[in-house]
């Protein structure tokens, strides 16, 4: 597929603000990424050992898949960019190779300056661990000493509102509790370069204000902001630079305005996974999914086989969402495999307007060990019209006895000459 031509490189030409002399086109890159690509083989995302060897027969063949195609950008120092297109563009991607986190298949990447980045959700956390003990491995591994962090810690564990759970082993968090222990560490660590995924928009409103508010001030001080966002308002309000990325093609890299308006154009006319609507103008959105024991009990991450699990999906529905409303979820292994799937019934649900979750419960978890993520599939039950599509990074795990593989089956091994 030819990608339309590349705008020139963007020449902010917002009214100067106090990092102002930090905008100017000639200030210093500190992020630069020339030609780069990147090449998945079909199957292999995310593949843990365990997996892999369930979704990596030999002798497979996988399709390759470009992600990303020749992206070349150069961000300056104090730049707030926003990164936006539709899912699957390539935008988390794009931010794992920039944080060093996905080698590039062909092209390079030169960093400037101390990065600090909230990639996916739990990325660089260990569940095992109890959120103090996540706060100084994170915070190490950013380059930080003991006594820096020793330092640091009360600041980041009130900043992430998380006092009274800070000794509780991060599997037992919710989702949201995750994100903003990832995002007070991240903010904390004095980072010259700060990259966020889309991670933030799992948080409630209050914190996602205060997350906000942060990227205002690490903008003031001058440091660099790369952040994913599909909300066309704060391209507008808080970028001084928009990247827009479309099937791994960098189709627009500029002014916000102009940025936002080419985003209407393509995403309102561009079929997006068969044919739906784009996230941020869908009537019906799925705003989050969470994992309890019973439907509306208390967040919980981890199961056994056997024990009950509720998936929520929690829907955002306009005056102008469907009557009937369809809702199909993949439960996603780590190989991208759907492990199964669950739906309403074929006439949909009829959930009015506002926000209401859907509750799927799973009375008895199979065998199964591993973590999975879910997809979650909108369409109007009356005309079966797609509707949206979106994929959530929440991670729930199903523990068990180690074993070798993905499934425990029974068996008997005996000797026959
Ligand atoms: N590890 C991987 N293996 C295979 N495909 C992947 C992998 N990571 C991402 N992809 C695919 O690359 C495309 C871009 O993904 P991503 O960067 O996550 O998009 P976005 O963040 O814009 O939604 C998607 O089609 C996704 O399924
Ligand atoms: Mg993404």
């Amino acid at each position: 597929m030819s990608s339309p031509p590349l705008a020139p490189p963007a020449q902010p030409d917002r009214p100067a603000t106090s990092a102002s002399a930090a905008q100017s086109s000639g200030s210093p890159t500190v992020i630069r990424a020339a030609g780069v690509s990147k090449k998945f083989v079909a199957y292999s995302k995310r593949a843990t050992s365990l997996k892999e060897r369930f979704v990596r027969r030999e002798g497979a063949s996988g399709e390759d898949f470009w992600a990303l195609r020749d992206i070349d950008v150069q961000i300056g120092r104090g730049q707030t960019v926003g990164l936006a297109g539709a899912n699957g563009s390539g935008k988390s991607t794009l931010l794992k190779v920039l944080a060093g986190i996905l080698r590039p298949t062909s092209g390079e990447v030169a960093v400037n300056g101390r990065i600090a980045s909230l990639l996916e959700l739990g990325a660089g956390f260990n569940g095992e661990l109890s959120g103090r003990d996540n706060v100084y491995l994170n915070a190490s591994l950013l380059g930080l000493s003991k006594r820096e962090i020793d330092r640091l810690f009360d600041s980041i564990v009130d900043f992430a509102e998380l006092r009274h759970k800070i000794d509780d082993e991060v599997k037992h968090y919710s989702s949201g509790q995750y994100v903003r222990l990832g995002f007070a560490v991240a903010v904390h660590v004095d980072p010259d370069i700060l990259l966020v995924d889309e991670v933030l928009a799992v948080g409630d409103e209050a914190f996602q204000r205060k997350c906000l508010d942060k990227i205002a001030q690490f903008r003031s001080e001058g440091r660099t902001i790369l952040f994913v966002t599909h909300s066309l308002d704060l391209i507008e309000n808080m970028c001084d630079r928009v990247l827009v990325l479309e099937t791994g093609n960098l189709i627009y890299d500029g002014q916000p305005a102009v940025g936002t308006k080419l985003l209407r154009q393509r995403l309102g006319s561009l079929p997006v996974e068969g044919g739906a609507v784009p996230y941020d103008l869908s009537p019906v959105k799925p705003t989050a999914v969470t994992f309890s024991r019973d439907p509306g009990g208390a967040p919980q991450v981890q199961y056994d086989p056997g024990e009950q699990l509720t998936v929520s999906v929690e829907l955002d529905l306009t005056d102008h969402a469907p009557q009937h409303v369809y809702l199909h979820v993949d439960i996603m292994g780590q190989g991208e495999v759907p492990i199964w799937m669950m739906e309403t019934p074929p006439g949909g649900i009829s959930p009015g307007s506002g926000i209401v979750a859907v509750d799927f419960v799973v009375p008895r978890l199979p065998e199964l060990l591993g973590a999975f993520a879910v997809s979650v599939r909108v369409s109007d039950a009356a005309t079966g019209q797609p509707v949206t599509v979106r994929r959530f990074e929440d991670l729930f795990g199903v523990s068990g006895p180690q074993v070798a593989g993905l499934l425990r089956v029974d068996y008997q091994a005996g000797l026959r000459r």
